[in-house]
């Protein structure tokens, strides 16, 4: 089994690089974001993305390694290189993915493609390994919203889904929409600090029914309310559309948790790095008695180091990934509904 993995991401605008030890100490976790690259289009470019990867991969890599303490260590250094396969921009992944099968070759050791949705899934257990299971975990990033039920490592259910955008697509276009900066989800956070998060009722889509989840009608409702009030201040608007994601989050949470039995719920995925989602998570687990697990801000958002924690329990179950296997932009999570 192996014991220290070398991970590479790079499925959208983060090069990111980590070395972990037996899929819970991450020895080394090196993040070189390309948000001023694609900040001045509003959004990521995947060219650029592409392009930006395949410069940055090396110098990113051998940071991991020499912050591993692994720099000029004999061959090889680790004994698994894993990579992000999907979801994620094809041209993107493809530099991370044939990078870490190249390694692997010249190395002699296995290659793992991993999902990179259930790297952030993991990234609760790596930073706090004694988490109550089973645990609901709300993954919330820029392309996915789900609602997990964790039972150990790699044992997962689904129990819901947003039935139309993500979580963060909904903050990066209320967010454009405002006339805030990319990425979305901090410049709205900043935005509403200065707002009142009751100013405006936005709708809760579908609140009262099920673990799904809805965006879409939100953050229709926001532009709506937007062009009918021209003078509005943002702030307010941020903050009451920000003030409703979190109540919808929360109380999916809490149904999931009631529902499952679950001890504790936790939060994943880039939006998660959200301040008053995390208060609230925080707040309403302490209320209903649960146990509540919130990974550090840089383990929210794109990172290797989740990656390199699910490559050695996959590795440990499955074996190591076909080098004929290529990238898959669209992988959705294991027993998701595609969209
Ligand atoms: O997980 P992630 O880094 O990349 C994906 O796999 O999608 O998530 C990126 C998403 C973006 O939509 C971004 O606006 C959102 O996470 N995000 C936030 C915050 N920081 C990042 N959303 C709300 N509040 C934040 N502080
Ligand atoms: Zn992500």
């Amino acid at each position: 089994m192996a014991g220290l993995v070398l991970a590479v991401e790079t499925s959208c605008d983060e090069t990111a690089a980590a070395v972990v030890a037996d899929g819970r100490e991450v020895r080394s976790s090196v993040v070189s974001s390309q948000i001023d690259l694609h900040a001045h289009f509003g959004g990521v470019v995947p060219e650029l993305a592409g392009r930006a990867h395949l410069e940055r991969i090396v110098p990113v890599v051998a940071e991991a390694l020499g912050a591993a303490g692994l720099a000029g260590a004999p061959a090889p250094p680790v004994d698994a290189v894993a990579a992000t396969v999907g979801p994620g921009l094809i041209g993107a992944l493809l530099v991370g993915v044939s990078f870490a099968k190249a390694l692997a070759m010249a190395w002699g050791v296995p290659f793992v493609g991993v999902n990179h949705l259930e790297g952030h899934l993991y990234a609760s257990l790596l930073e706090d390994p004694k988490i109550g299971l089973p645990a609901v975990v709300v993954l919330v990033s820029g392309g996915h919203s789900l609602i997990v039920k964790m039972t150990g490592p790699r044992a997962y259910e689904v129990l819901g889904e947003t039935v139309d955008d993500a979580a963060g697509e909904a903050f990066d276009k209320v967010a454009r929409y405002l006339g805030l900066s990319y990425p979305g989800g901090p410049a709205i956070e900043q935005a509403a600090a200065q707002g009142d998060g009751g100013a405006i009722a936005f709708p809760r889509p579908m609140l009262r029914e099920g673990l799904d989840l809805s965006f879409s009608g939100l953050k229709t409702a926001v532009v709506h309310y937007v062009r009918a009030h021209p003078e509005v201040a943002n702030a307010d608007v941020a903050a009451s559309f920000q003030a409703a994601v979190v109540e919808i989050l929360v109380t999916k949470a809490l149904r999931a948790a009631r529902l499952t039995a679950a001890r504790s719920i936790c939060l994943a995925g880039g939006v998660a790095a959200n301040g008053p989602l995390r208060e609230a998570f925080r707040a309403a687990a302490a209320k209903a008695g649960l146990g509540v697990y919130l990974p550090s801000r840089a383990m929210c958002t794109d990172n290797a180091a989740m990656i390199g924690a699910v490559a050695h329990f996959q590795l440990a179950a499955e074996g190591p990934t076909a080098l004929g296997a290529g990238a898959e932009p669209g992988l959705g999570f294991p027993g998701a509904r595609a969209r």
